[in-house]
């Protein structure tokens, strides 16, 4: 409405409400460098592109005649009620972006009553971006560091900083092979703008020779070796569980046997997605794997989603795929590279703006009754 009533006295949006352009005019504002991080993907970029084309291949069949007047986009999620099926994802290194990075994406998630999800690899430390947020809701994901005492470091530091929940990305041991990334020989990284958790870190300052400001490649070394840890097999969770109380929820599963270790593992939730295609190059489509996951474990998890999610349809697709909300990703970040943490709040508004329209179109009027039966899928 308000789109409608500013448009009465000639003013247009500042970005477009076609979230799906916000890339090319990143690209266009902010120049191919900053960009090809965000967009680039793994090997080919196939898998980012199977991603969008399996959300495509569902398609809605709406259901007319079913007083949508009421209707509220509130949903319980690991036992918390939101006011939407929506979160921000966990990027890394947001300063790429704008200058004010986490900070101002996770303000425009407080005020928009999204969850915001903070990364490990955060330009900002911790305990800023709370700060930034207030008492709105935030979750932190852990990239598991190598050295059980900084991981110790983490998991307290994120309690004390008010994250409710932790997001264990398990998708990433490695990075994976990025040419986007590798062509501009991983710029933003060696900048040490995703270290700020780690350099401010206690338990990650005792084990340098020297303080960080002294030999900052030691300490870009020091980093690199204790970012992630291909060691790590399912027993290891029980770490996890010892030291953190809420709820924790594992990131980048895909197969529905996984789902079911993680449920067996006692852990709350998982996120069915593929990193957005940048880790396994070929891997399946985040949602062609959702409704095989949603029917292994959705009566004893949580089941997130991502990769791939663009627009309110998309939304809907996830959710009648058995996902209870999603994490939206690249979209925020282009809109925070455009406008700041106003751009971070027009995609926010835009895309529940548009969910909230094909829910009601469709015949819903909220995020809990989609289900497989209103969609059509080509080719199956
Ligand atoms: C990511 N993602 C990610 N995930 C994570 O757990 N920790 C991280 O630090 C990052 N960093 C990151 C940086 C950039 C630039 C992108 C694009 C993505 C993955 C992210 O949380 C999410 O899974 C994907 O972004 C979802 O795919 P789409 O919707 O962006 O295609």
């Amino acid at each position: 409405y308000e789109i409608y009533l500013n448009g009465m006295t000639g003013a247009v949006p500042r970005l477009p409400t076609d979230l799906t352009a916000l890339e090319a005019l990143t690209e266009r504002r902010l120049g191919p460098g900053p960009v090809g991080y965000v967009a680039g993907s793994a090997g080919d970029g196939s898998t980012a592109r199977a991603n969008r084309a399996a959300l495509a291949r569902h398609r809605i069949v709406p259901r007319m005649l079913r007083d949508v007047r009421e209707r509220d986009l509130s949903v319980d999620v690991l036992g918390r009620s939101l006011p939407a099926p929506v979160a921000l994802a966990p990027v890394g290194v947001l300063s790429i972006m704008h200058p004010e990075a986490e900070p101002a994406a996770a303000r425009a998630a407080a005020a928009q009553g999204v969850p915001f999800v903070l990364s490990s690899a955060s330009s900002t430390p911790m305990e800023r971006v709370a700060e930034a947020m207030g008492d709105a809701e935030r979750w932190f994901q852990l990239y598991w560091p190598k050295d059980r005492e900084v991981a110790r470091s983490f998991l307290r530091r994120a309690e004390a900083a008010g994250f409710t929940a932790l997001f264990v990305t398990l998708d990433t041991p490695l990075l994976s092979w990025r040419p986007r990334d590798l062509d501009q020989a991983y710029l933003p990284f060696l900048r040490g703008v995703g270290t700020a958790n780690y350099f401010s870190d206690p338990a990650f300052r005792a084990g340098l020779a020297k303080p960080v400001h002294e030999d900052l490649d030691a300490a870009v070394m020091h980093f690199v070796g204790m970012f992630s840890d291909p060691g790590k097999s399912w027993p290891d969770l029980a770490f996890l569980r010892e030291n953190w109380d809420g709820p924790i929820v594992l990131k980048g599963i895909l197969h529905p046997d996984d789902a079911r270790l993680a449920a067996d593992a006692g852990m709350d939730g998982v996120v069915v997605s593929n990193h957005g295609g940048r880790q396994v190059a070929g891997a399946v489509a985040a949602a062609d794997a959702l409704p095989r996951v949603a029917e292994a474990v959705g009566d004893r998890l949580t089941v997130l989603f991502d990769s791939g999610i663009r627009t309110g349809d998309d939304v809907f697709k996830a959710l009648a795929l058995g996902a209870r909300a999603v994490l939206l990703g690249r979209p925020y970040v282009y809109g925070l590279g455009l406008d700041g943490q106003a751009g971070v709040e027009h995609v926010v508004r835009c895309l529940l703006a548009e969910l909230d329209l094909t829910l009601a179109l469709s015949g819903h009027t909220g995020p809990s009754t989609p289900g497989p039966a209103d969609l059509v899928t080509d080719g199956a």
